[in-house]
């Protein structure tokens, strides 16, 4: 039986109170006073000009791929080694995935192939920064400039981690956050669209309100509302943001927590890590990262299997990563092949991450430690 799951959702004390004032209010459909104080919450301590709530980090990288007018014929570079919401933005939109490898130290997006993955038809870089440690920006956003391509970040890792000093999010025209229970800020499930360049915020607002100018209606602009563009539904209820609330004003506590966390997993395993020929996270010196996950590099597949197994012997949850996407049975329908992101398909077979999570107590996370330790390749 599973005693140390591999999350475990984090409540700061706040969530119930904000959700009871929600409630009692004449409405607590989308858009209300909850909302708007996460939005301010959130542009003021990352310093974007625009944040706009979303039912989820997917929903955010969908709102990006229609504000950069993605559509057929079009060619989006991308990690292999990534969630499929970010793709699946751009696909639904009939746009292709062009899949880049990764790099070893930190899986993200290996820049120096970026170049000669554009053609005429790139629009758009789409990427991720890998368990919050920022991609190669410097190197990135020149490569996307000078290609006229925008460059779409999806943080959902990331949050309040930074790349040279400067908070991840703030690069590219767009980014996205994600507030899944699994994430450092939680309301279950939800996400925020971070938008860089104001030229994007009034479609965003209308394609967040079904395709309607409804929020410049709310706000006196307009004496009626309609429709005026393609949209969805993409903005979350007064009582999600609630719960929000409460965790972005503790941001501080909660980061500060995982970073123990983390730092205790790396401290008591590295003599483990080397005598046994495993690989730790590395984190370069130009990152500050979120601390969003613990994972480490087993020597090999079925190292990384029977690790699982040793852990869940003990009562402990540890699972592994993505898939890499140019082989699943939608990048096979894209042309991906065998042998093309090497370093992706190498790493995620070995990749393996730990329980990590806020409320995590030293207990739990030595009984972790120490089942680890048992194990020998
Ligand atoms: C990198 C990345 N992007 C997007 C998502 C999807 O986030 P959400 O569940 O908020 O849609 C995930 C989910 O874990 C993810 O890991």
């Amino acid at each position: 039986m599973i005693q140390i799951p591999f999350n475990r959702p984090f409540a700061t004390g706040n969530e119930l109170e904000y959700i009871r004032t929600a409630m009692a209010a004449p409405k607590f459909s989308g858009d209300g006073p909850f909302t708007a104080e996460c939005h301010r919450l959130l542009e003021g301590s990352l310093g974007v000009q625009k944040a706009l709530l979303t039912t989820s980090c997917t929903h955010a990288l969908e709102m990006a791929a229609l504000l950069l007018n993605l559509g057929p014929g079009d060619e989006v570079i991308v990690p292999a080694f990534t969630f499929p919401s970010a793709l699946n933005a751009f696909v639904l939109r009939g746009a292709r995935p062009v899949f880049v490898d990764v790099r070893r130290d930190t899986l993200n997006i290996d820049e120096t192939q970026i170049d000669q993955r554009i053609t005429e038809r790139t629009k758009a870089i789409f990427l991720v920064h890998y368990a919050g440690v920022g991609c190669e920006m410097d190197t990135v956003m020149p490569i996307a400039r000078h290609h006229g391509i925008a460059v779409a970040e999806d943080n959902a890792h990331g949050l309040y981690g930074k790349y040279r000093g400067r908070y991840l999010g703030t690069f590219g025209e767009l980014a996205t956050l994600s507030f899944h229970e699994t994430k450092n800020l939680s309301c279950g499930e939800g996400g925020a669209l971070l938008i860089n360049n104001a030229q994007f915020n009034e479609r965003a607002e209308i394609l967040r309100e079904k395709g309607t100018d409804r929020s410049r209606f709310f706000r006196g602009e307009v004496d009626k509302y309609t429709w005026v563009d393609i949209g969805s539904s993409y903005l979350p209820s007064d009582l999600l943001a609630a719960f929000l609330r409460a965790q972005l004003e503790h941001r501080d506590q909660i980061q500060s927590r995982r970073r123990k966390i983390w730092e205790a997993y790396s401290r008591e395993l590295t003599s483990w890590a080397e005598a046994n020929g495993v690989g730790l996270p590395i984190v370069p010196p130009e990152c500050e990262q979120s601390y969003h996950m613990f994972y480490v590099i087993m020597p090999s597949f079925e190292a990384r299997q029977a690790l699982i197994s040793h852990l869940a012997s003990f009562g402990i949850l540890a699972v592994f990563h993505y898939l890499p996407l140019h082989l699943s049975p939608m990048g096979l329908r894209f042309g991906g092949r065998q042998g093309d992101c090497p370093v992706t398909e190498n790493l995620s077979d070995r990749l393996l991450r730990f329980p990590f999570f806020t409320g995590m107590s030293s207990s739990e996370q030595n009984q972790v430690i120490d089942a680890v330790r048992a194990f020998r390749c």
